[in-house]
């Protein structure tokens, strides 16, 4: 392993409250990306040399050596950043199918997030661009507030707007120059989330995927009735299952939702993927969860170090 971020769903593993978790003992991470060091003589879809990120979570990607079957790796280019490549299987491609699968959107339309430094926010900054989408991007405040908007507007996001902002008046103005956004994208829960379906157009969308505030997503009634608000809930790991690897980049709930915003034209040039800030932290020798010991064989070796993104 070259690398492997510390993501939230990886604490939560840890912590046991997580939708998948693995057998004991166990390795944790489930993102990272490795060099292939050697090969099996029947092994046609990876050869040594190449970098390669996990096909699916639960790999185990916190240590240095591992062996694996050929079907668990994806090949991944390697002339990127090492970073690049490390957090690239989960969040942009978490961010691409909540933006195409929920709602057919146009170029020109806008969506609404919270959360938007987040890994998945700044993905889902990046991709919108890509596909001519207009962000509302949702931030706490906090005292380097115009550095950060100064970043996330580099990446390509149109609006940043603090919490407490959007919960004042002047937002009905704001909606005047603004088309109302069809989709919602809700990484925290809570007062956050009630604010996004404050700001819903009628009939859209408020796609779930993290719950950071540990609290729960609480719609009026009337926001159900008059308005008809339609609340879901997005797990990557979930869509993988129901999908081929082939499928990964067609559109899939919104059956062809996804075609229109590729055959539009990008709204701004297209850019090479920047990966959120980072910092690379040591990591203590034993991170086998559950176990006092390290695992026999290929579970050996643990990564030392490990990337963890600063937003
Ligand atoms: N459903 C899926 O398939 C899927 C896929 C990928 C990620 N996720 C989930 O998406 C979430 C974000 O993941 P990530 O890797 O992008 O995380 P990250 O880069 O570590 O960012 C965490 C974000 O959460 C915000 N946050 C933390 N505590 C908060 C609180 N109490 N109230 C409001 N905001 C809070 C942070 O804002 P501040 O800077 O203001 O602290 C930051 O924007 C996690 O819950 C993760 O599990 C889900």
């Amino acid at each position: 392993m070259l690398a492997a971020p510390i993501n939230p769903s990886d604490i939560n593993m840890i912590q046991g409250n997580y939708g998948l978790l693995p057998q004991l003992p166990a390795v944790g991470g489930n993102e990272g990306v490795g060099q292939v060091v050697a090969v099996g003589s029947s092994v046609t879809g990876v050869k040594p040399g190449d970098w390669v990120i996990p096909a699916n979570p639960g790999l185990g990607t916190w240590r240095t050596e591992a062996v694996f079957g050929e079907e668990e790796l994806i090949t991944v280019p390697s002339d990127i950043p090492l970073q690049c490549a490390a957090t690239l299987g989960v969040n942009p491609c978490t961010a691409y199918r909540m933006l195409v699968d929920f709602e057919r959107l146009q170029p020109g339309d806008s969506v609404i997030q919270n959360a938007s430094n987040s890994g998945v926010g700044q993905a889902v900054i990046q991709i919108a661009a890509a596909l001519g989408l207009r962000t509302i991007n949702v931030l706490r405040d906090r005292p380097d507030l115009q550095k950060l908007t100064d970043r996330l507007k580099n990446l390509g996001a149109d609006h940043i707007v603090t919490e407490e902002g959007l919960r004042k008046p002047e937002m009905k103005s704001f909606f005047k120059d603004v088309p109302q956004p069809r989709l919602a994208l809700n990484c925290v829960g809570g007062k956050s989330s009630t604010e996004l379906l404050r700001h819903l157009a009628p009939g859209g969308t408020m796609v779930t995927y993290g719950g950071m505030a540990k609290q729960p997503v609480i719609a009026s009634a009337s926001q159900l009735i008059f308005k008809d608000l339609k609340l879901r809930g997005f797990w990557l790991s979930q869509w993988k299952k129901d999908h081929s690897p082939g499928q990964l980049l067609l559109p899939s709930r919104g059956a062809d939702s996804g075609e229109d915003c590729r055959g539009g034209q990008p709204r701004k040039e297209n850019k090479l993927w920047l990966q959120p800030d980072w910092a690379q932290i040591l990591l203590p020798p034993l991170l086998a969860i559950g176990s006092a010991e390290p695992a026999m064989g290929h579970q050996a070796s643990y990564l030392t170090s490990a990337l963890v993104s600063v937003s």
